[in-house]
Formats: structure tokens, sequence, C-alpha cells
């Protein structure tokens, strides 16, 4: 069991593809909200699973599911267009009515580029980890697989050190038009909109202290949010692993990566084993091959809480189902 995983504001759930991380994120925001802590469920899915699980449409604002719990899948198209709104509104401020077209049809380009969707994306997500220990008591992420988890999960520091060079370089007084042909050839990968709204700092006087109080919040945006992803007593890393191969191997990576970046990864659900009770020749033999991998995972998390939880019957839909289920990976709540 792992009692003390709804102790700390800031959950993550992550692990490969298909494994039961929406399942399980579902399964623990219900038993936050039972223990009456105000519990956001938050995906980052673009495929919007939180909305076909509770059989209701969710979307890019908090939504009220049941007593204690809320809903918020983040979208980062509508993230990446908002985002994008903001910045042509700014810079159209700076430039000659004229080149309203140029700015708009640079920008509709870097709307496409790598990096801008994540960094849209990332953005939203360190406004949400805000809330954790404000306006609720729990936030429970939803991630996508692990990789992309991972990779946006390293990206504030990036993020970061990013925005100290815009700033160094609008201290250089970058001008407008030699900023926009720069961008529109030659962006080098990983480029976002925060770039973009450095080519507006050509101007001097009040209009450029708003865009450096602008890049500063930014900055202390992702610097607040690494913080709190660092701190083992804000956040936690739950994986959730199923006893085959490749989600074997792929979680082994990432608890590693995980480890890299100082993530505190605090517990382990290995979800869907077989149980004791299932019968037959054919499921005799899965058994015997998910033996070798329940082992490996002992062995390769020894150190690390865990829980088993059986392959159900059927798929975990209803509310009742989820809070089972929440309830095996933290237990029953104190008896009030
Ligand atoms: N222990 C279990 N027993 C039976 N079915 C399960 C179990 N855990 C999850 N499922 C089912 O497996 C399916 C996939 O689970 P889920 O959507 O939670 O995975 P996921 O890791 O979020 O997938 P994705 O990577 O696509 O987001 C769902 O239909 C879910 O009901
Ligand atoms: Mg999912």
């Amino acid at each position: 069991m792992l009692g003390d995983l709804l102790t700390r504001p800031l959950l993550f759930v992550g692990g490969k593809g298909g494994v039961g991380k929406t399942t399980t994120a579902a399964a623990l925001a219900l038993a936050a909200a039972e223990r009456d802590r105000r519990c956001l469920l938050v995906s980052t899915d673009p495929a919007h699973s939180l909305a076909d699980l509770f059989g209701r449409s969710i979307g890019n604002r908090e939504t009220a599911l049941a007593a204690s719990l809320w809903a918020l899948e983040i979208d980062p198209d509508q993230q990446a267009d908002e985002h994008l709104a903001t910045v042509k509104a700014r810079m159209k401020r700076l430039v000659h009515p004229r080149s309203y077209a140029e700015v708009d049809r640079q920008l509709d380009l870097a709307r496409l580029a790598p990096g801008t969707m994540e960094a849209a994306m990332l953005e939203r997500v360190a406004e949400v980890m805000e809330m954790a220990g404000r306006e609720y008591d729990q936030v429970v992420f939803d991630t996508a697989p692990t990789g992309h988890t991972v990779r946006l999960l390293s990206l504030p520091e990036v993020m970061a050190a990013w925005t100290d060079g815009l700033l160094g370089h609008r201290e250089r007084s970058a001008q407008l038009g030699s900023a926009l042909r720069h961008l529109g050839g030659g962006r080098k990968k990983g480029d976002d909109l925060s770039l973009l709204e450095s080519a507006a700092d050509h101007e001097t006087g009040s209009r450029d202290e708003e865009l450096n109080d602008v890049l500063q919040a930014r900055r202390r945006k992702f610097v607040r949010a690494r913080e709190q992803l660092l701190d083992p007593a804000v956040a936690s890393f739950l994986m959730v692993v199923n006893p085959d191969r490749l989600s074997v191997l792929e979680t082994i990576k990432a608890a590693e990566m995980l480890r890299r970046f100082s993530v505190p990864v605090t517990g382990l659900v290995v979800n869907r084993v077989l149980p004791d009770d299932a019968d037959g020749v054919f499921l005799a033999a899965r058994r015997r091959q998910e033996a070798a991998y329940l082992e490996e995972i002992d062995r390769a998390f020894a150190r690390l809480p865990r829980v088993r939880v059986p392959l159900l019957p059927g798929d975990v839909h209803e509310i009742e189902a989820l809070l089972a289920l929440g309830r095996r990976i933290v237990g029953a709540p104190p008896p009030a």
C-alpha cells in the first residue's frame, strides 16, 4: 500500500502507453476527494481520455465532477493559439500597420515550429502546478506516455535558462526588422514563441519595462514549477508498469532518467497482474511468463514502495470501481 501518496500537494502519474495511467490517476483523485482533499485531476494528454473515462465533456477549464473533485484537460492546440494571439497583439503595438500582415505570417509559421506546442503546454502546466496547495489540496497529473513526460518535466530548467538568454539579448536592443528576418529563416530546433516575444524588444522606455516584466514573470513561473517538482515535500511521481517486457524496460529507463533530473519517484503501481484464481492452461502459461517480470520489477525497484493491482475482468469505468482501485493503492480513508 502506498499510504503516503496523497500527502503531498502534487502527484504525477506516468508510464508507458496503455499501462493504466489514466485509470490510476482517476482512482487516486477519487481517493483524495474521498479524504475531503479538494482535488484537481489534470490531463496533459491530447487524446482527452478523462472525458471518455468519466463519460462527460471536460475540456480546457476546471470542471466539477463530484464532491471535492474537479478535472481539467489541457489542450496544447488551444494553448498555443492563445499564446500566439497574445504575442501578435503585443508585436502589433510595436510595428507600423503596414507590417501587420508580415507579423501575422511570421507568427503563423512559428505556430508550426517544433517546440511551440510543448512550450505553450508547459506554461499552462506550470500555472496549474501553482494551484497545488492553494486552490486545491491535491493536484493529480495524468501524463502522456513516459518519454514525453520526462522530456516535458526536464524542460523548466531549459526554459528558464532560455528566458535568461532572451533577457540578455534584449538588453543589446535588437532591431525588430532583423529579428523578424532572423525568425523567418534558420530557426533553430527547439525555438519557441518566447523568442518571438524578444523580437518586440527593440523599444526603450515603459514598453521595454513592460516586456521585461513579462519575461521575468514567465521565468519565475518556470523556475517555480521546477522548484515544486524537485521538492520531495511537494511533488511525487508515481509510475505505472505492467508485468511485461516492454513496459518493464521502459519503466526502468524512465526511472533512471527521473533520478538523473532529481525528480522524486515515490511509488510504483504494478497493474494488470493476473489474479491467483485465474485458471486454465492458457493463463497458467501467461502467469509463468509474468512471474519472471514481476521478479524483475521487484529486483529493479527494490527500494521503491509498490503495490500490485490485479487484472480485472472488465475495463474500469464506474466511479465505484475506480474508487475501489484507489483504496487498493492508498488504503481506505481513516474513520471520520
Ligand atoms: N487492472 C486493470 N484491469 C482491467 N482493465 C484495466 C486495468 N487497468 C486499466 N485497465 C483498462 O485498460 C485500458 C487502458 O487503461 P488507461 O486508459 O488507464 O491506460 P493509459 O496508460 O492511460 O493509456 P494511454 O497511454 O493511452 O493514455 C482502459 O480501458 C482501462 O479500463
Ligand atoms: Mg491515458
